[in-house]
């Protein structure tokens, strides 16, 4: 292999201007052909970058494509937890995030310390985390979710089960109310999904009467309370396709609605609007901060890298498997 050049990372990423003569997709799609690499995109991802990934999904199918890729190196188009969750999978590969500093504020809504201390207070319970989790959190859960198997995963287990759910409350909240368990669940919650308006959603439904209402379940109650359909990102995106109707309510992240726009070009997709209407806060944040000149320098440079100690990886692994065995078993 190639030796690469070394540049410092600043901010998260290796600031390095990119020669303006250059086509940055053409030497993206060269250099990952010459390196074995694979791009891994999540459909929260600019659509641009959709269009260029190897693979876009949800977070659930990313797991799947990390743990079985023969990729040498993989570029985690998406936030932090989710190319730690690719590391774990795969700790032979090279992989790489083109940003450090896409977090997520659903997994920092949850520190290890003071989650280790709420596990000893419920001696008894077992720990479903959702995979919106830092790897150190994901050592002390017996078995990871995400949003599209949680329900399933939930009732896979006896019924006199004892469970801690962490870190979304809403999601919690909703699996406790469709299965009848009373999970004990930690009060974290997503920067995006609690800022969507009840009230202009539902002002949008009186202008749009035949819309269906679609939401993501790490929305607040009121607006699951509303919603023609609650799931996953894939799942949302499966009933647009499926479902008769012309014109949908989104509520979840905005970059869902390119990949349902390519599946249905002839509907209409309108984005959910946040509490703050001078804000765009149905964009992640950090999702956002990836960027394709961000991804050519990532691949050219093979930095920045996702590394871990091998301890906390293999303590990881074991709940991330778990989740990956039932879904398999379970035909998700
Ligand atoms: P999915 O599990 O639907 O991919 O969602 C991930 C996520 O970050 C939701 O905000
Ligand atoms: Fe995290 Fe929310 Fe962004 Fe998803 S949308 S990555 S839960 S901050």
């Amino acid at each position: 292999m190639k030796n690469v050049e070394i540049f410092k990372i600043e901010n998260g990423y290796i600031n390095k201007k990119i020669d303006p003569g250059i086509n940055v997709i053409e030497e993206i799609q060269s250099l990952r052909k010459e390196k074995n690499a694979v791009i891994l995109a999540h459909y929260y991802q600019e659509s641009e970058i959709q269009d260029i990934a190897d693979f876009v999904g949800d977070s659930l199918d990313l797991s799947r494509k990390a743990a079985t890729t023969d990729a040498d190196i993989i570029v985690f188009s998406g936030v932090h937890f989710m190319a730690e969750t690719a590391k774990i999978l795969s700790p032979q590969k090279k992989v790489l995030i083109p940003d450090l500093m896409a977090g997520c504020s659903l997994a920092d809504s949850c520190p290890a310390e003071e989650f280790s201390a709420f596990k000893e207070q419920h001696p008894d319970h077992m720990v479903v985390s959702y995979v919106n989790t830092t790897a150190e959190i994901k050592a002390m859960t017996d078995i990871v979710c995400t949003s599209t198997n949680a329900y399933h995963i939930i009732n896979s287990l006896p019924e006199d089960q004892k469970i801690i759910f962490a870190p979304d409350r809403n999601l919690g909240n909703y699996i406790n109310s469709i299965t009848g368990r009373n999970m004990v669940v930690w009060q974290g919650a997503c920067h995006v999904h609690e800022e969507f308006s009840l009230e202009r959603i539902l002002e949008l439904k009186k202008e749009n009467k035949e819309a269906k209402i679609i939401a993501h379940p790490e929305c607040e109650k009121p607006v699951q309370l509303v919603a023609d359909h609650i799931g996953s990102t894939s799942s949302l995106l499966k009933y647009t396709q499926e479902n008769d109707a012309n014109t949908f309510i989104v509520a979840t992240e905005s970059g869902i609605l390119h990949q349902m726009k390519l599946a249905s070009p002839h509907k209409h997709f309108i984005a959910a609007p946040p509490k703050d209407s001078t804000c765009a806060c149905n964009d992640c944040k950090y999702m956002k901060l990836i960027s394709l000149n961000k991804i050519y320098n990532t691949l050219k440079y093979e930095q920045p890298e996702i590394l871990m100690e091998e301890k906390l990886m293999k303590k990881a692994e074991v709940s991330i498997r778990r989740m990956l065995e039932i879904s398999d078993k379970l035909g998700i």
